[in-house]
């Protein structure tokens, strides 16, 4: 298992945090989540100090929560202000709060040691909220390690065989990639650029494109979190201009957000951005109906991977091949970001 400390991770879309108690569970970390009167998000550990009792359970007095089981209320700061029957209230009478940031359509929560946490760390994913793109997207629960979403989505290979009908066609895994992986950064990039390939209906009914297409896929993993494809197609033969232009392409910023729930589950976010048909309802929903489709897709062969993984003896051996490389190179960095040595001092 590698979690990853002292990381931020995408918590929860900023539309899903309101006045109510959110519960979510992060790297095995319960947490509570609300926006205060000012309109802040608070994320405070999700156990009340006296006897565990969720505070997610428990209700809201303006921005304090009164714990459900016996009042101990507790203010933004995870500080307990009040106890039932005594005017002393202990000293370490508190719950931890966490630093959040909302960014991009997330909300992002740090998790790790509070004075490490700085906001130039979060990976952008700016179309979600850039008025030329219009997005869809959603969150399925995985019932698999979260490893297993990074090698699936790094090797995009499976689209031709797990996705096919959907956004799969034969030239995805019939075309070599290029890997390139930026120490430093700690970024990964794969990419695949067919020149002449299949339209899936992913792409055929929402750009309109009839007939074959240049498909290029551009992945960029930010790890441990965030995961950027940057798709391109147009019809056969269009290119951008050589100033980097392209009027003719059609773009699409699928963005998964990677956040790690337990060992064995996972937060699986997906949006869908594109630069084309931005008022056509129509495509919106099939877009969003389509990728959510591929998520299940996905989630299905991922559980399933799950139980494989925890029913096999140790020392099972995996054979890999060219196709994994970006995969492999995740998995190399994401080790050494666990081991919390910087991945570039342990070449
Ligand atoms: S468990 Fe919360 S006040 Fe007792
Ligand atoms: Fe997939």
């Amino acid at each position: 298992m590698t979690f990853v400390r002292n990381q931020w991770y995408v918590a929860a879309y900023s539309h899903e945090i309101g006045q109510d108690l959110f519960a979510r569970t992060i790297l095995s970390e319960p947490l509570v989540f609300f926006r205060s009167e000012a309109g802040a998000v608070v994320a405070l550990a999700d156990r009340c100090v006296h006897r565990r009792y969720p505070l997610s359970e428990s209700r809201r007095e303006g921005d304090t929560i009164v714990c459900g089981y016996h009042g101990f209320t507790y203010d933004t700061t995870g500080t307990c202000v009040s106890v039932p029957g005594q005017t002393r209230i202990p000293r370490t009478a508190r719950v931890a709060s966490y630093p959040v940031v909302e960014r991009d359509s997330f909300v992002w929560v740090w998790i790790g040691d509070r004075d490490r946490a700085d906001e130039s760390l979060i990976p952008r994913a700016p179309w979600l909220t850039d008025p030329a793109y219009t997005t869809v997207c959603g969150m399925e629960p995985l019932a698999a390690r979260y490893e297993l979403l990074v090698d699936n989505l790094l090797d995009l290979s499976h689209e031709t065989y797990l996705h096919g009908g959907y956004i799969g066609s034969p030239e995805v895994a019939g075309t070599p990639i290029t890997t390139e992986v930026d120490e430093d950064k700690k970024i990964i990039y794969v990419s695949r650029h067919m020149a002449d390939a299949a339209c899936p209906p992913f792409y055929a009914n929402s750009t309109g494109i009839q007939g074959r297409i240049v498909r290029w896929q551009d992945i960029e993993y930010h790890p441990p979190c965030l995961y950027l494809l940057h798709s391109r197609v147009a019809p056969v033969g269009v290119l951008p201009n050589e100033d980097g232009s392209d009027p003719d392409g059609f773009h699409v910023e699928v963005v998964y957000a990677i956040t790690p729930e337990t060992e064995h589950s996972t937060h699986d976010f997906w949006a869908v951005a594109r630069d084309f048909a931005l008022e056509d309802q129509e495509v919106s929903d099939f877009l969003r109906e389509s990728n959510r489709t591929v998520v299940l897709q996905d989630v299905t062969a991922l559980d399933i991977l799950e139980q494989v993984i925890q029913a096999e003896p140790e020392g099972y051996q995996e054979l890999s091949i060219n196709i994994d490389t970006g995969g492999l190179a995740a998995r190399r960095i994401l080790a050494k970001m666990a081991a919390g040595t910087p991945a570039e001092a342990q070449v």
